[in-house]
């Protein structure tokens, strides 16, 4: 039905972390969910063997002869989300992503280093645009690694509306997000009546509104 892919040029701004939780959350509202590990660190998959949760079912690594556009083309029409997690620094895994994509998720932490990185992911999926003739891939920023009791945190949404695309509700820094991972899992399954679950769940269903639009 769709492909969503999340990319950034910055190591470690919560790409993997947003794709696996973005899986838990289409999986609890009863979509078919493929992940799609695009990155030669493969962080998705060895979260996925940590455990023998939802990940373990859905990771499958992008390898072969096939480009990750063609290998993401032959997931969608067997599952209702294909999600693609790309690797940072690796301008042509990404670009090859936002050719595939109908939207493209791009994280942003609050430090102004990750403010410049997002300016060139956003360049790739507008030149990607170009390329396709078309309003795909749709384009929304998600702020990321939130801590709200910071003021660059606090303040991180209003520099994001100042790049001209729309933002999604943020993800917070939050200790349950890094111990889930810990054991293969989500946060939907290790922590599900917790605040970052509420955030979570908060992105899926607007990157849904998106999807059926
Ligand atoms: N919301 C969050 N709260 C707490 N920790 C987080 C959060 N998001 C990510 N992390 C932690 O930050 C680190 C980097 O996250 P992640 O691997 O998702 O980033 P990435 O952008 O995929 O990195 P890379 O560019 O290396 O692929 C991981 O240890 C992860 O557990
Ligand atoms: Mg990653």
């Amino acid at each position: 039905m769709a492909i969503v892919a999340v990319a950034g040029r910055k190591g470690g701004i919560g790409k993997s972390t947003i794709v696996g939780n973005l899986a838990a959350e289409f999986d609890a509202m009863g979509r078919t969910v493929v992940a799609l590990d695009a990155d030669p660190q493969h962080s998705l998959l060895a979260w996925a063997r940590q455990g023998d949760g939802l990940l373990a079912r859905c990771v499958r690594e992008v390898s072969g002869r096939d480009t990750l556009r063609s290998q993401a083309r032959k997931a969608e029409k067997e599952t209702d989300i294909v999600l693609i997690d790309t690797p940072p620094g690796m301008p042509e895994v990404a670009y090859q992503a936002a050719l595939a994509a109908d939207l493209m998720l791009l994280p942003c932490g609050p430090s102004p280093l990750d403010l410049f990185a997002l300016k060139e992911a956003l360049a790739l999926s507008l030149r990607a645009r170009a390329e396709r003739r078309s309003k795909k891939p749709r384009i929304r920023l998600v702020p990321s690694k939130v801590l709200l009791t910071t003021n660059l945190g606090r303040s991180l949404e209003s520099s994001l509306k100042t790049m001209g695309k729309k933002v999604l509700p943020h993800i917070g820094q939050r200790v349950v997000v890094a111990e889930a991972v810990a054991g293969g899992l989500t946060v939907a399954e290790y922590a599900p009546n917790s605040p970052a679950r509420d955030e979570f769940r908060e992105l899926a269903r607007a990157v849904d509104r998106i999807l059926r639009r």
